[in-house]
């Protein structure tokens, strides 16, 4: 079934220069990029999209770190796309990630993990609204 989910591209990407490196990956397994902005986004923002984490001890570093510089928002679309990005980003940790994947190959942090992709329609939807509220 066709499905769209939204993934950031997160500050640690950008300020490595990763984006291009990431992007390719998405492309090269055959998703389609039906949205994309640059941003830096604000505390209201980080907390807008990580609702579920802001009572999480884990969640002040981690809103400092997505708001630390610009990022890369965009909605893919492809068949099972929402499970297909979260293989292709790999596990959580970095540390843990399987070679091959995002994070596996080019992370070493549970924060500082190069990219977030929608865990659920219902959050795919919700995340996708919030990001780009003029997508059809
Ligand atoms: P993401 O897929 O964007 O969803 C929640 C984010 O919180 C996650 O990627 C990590 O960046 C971060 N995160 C999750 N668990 C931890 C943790 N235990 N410690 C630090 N950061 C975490």
């Amino acid at each position: 079934m066709t499905q769209r989910t939204l993934v950031l591209i997160k500050p640690d990407a950008v300020r490595r220069g990763l984006v291009g490196n990431v992007l390719s990956r998405f492309e090269a397994k055959g998703l389609t990029i039906v949205a994309m902005e640059h941003r830096h986004i604000d505390a209201a923002q980080a907390e807008a999209h990580y609702a579920e984490h802001v009572e999480r001890d884990f969640y002040p570093p981690l809103r400092t770190f997505v708001t630390s510089g610009p990022l890369v928002a965009l909605v893919l679309e492809g068949d099972e796309a929402i499970e297909v990005v979260r293989l292709v980003n790999g596990a959580t940790d970095g540390r843990k990630a399987a070679p091959g994947t995002i994070r596996g190959d080019l992370s070493l942090s549970n924060r500082e993990n190069l990219v977030h992709g929608s865990d659920s329609p219902e959050s795919a939807e919700r995340e996708i609204a919030l990001w780009f509220p003029s997508l059809d």
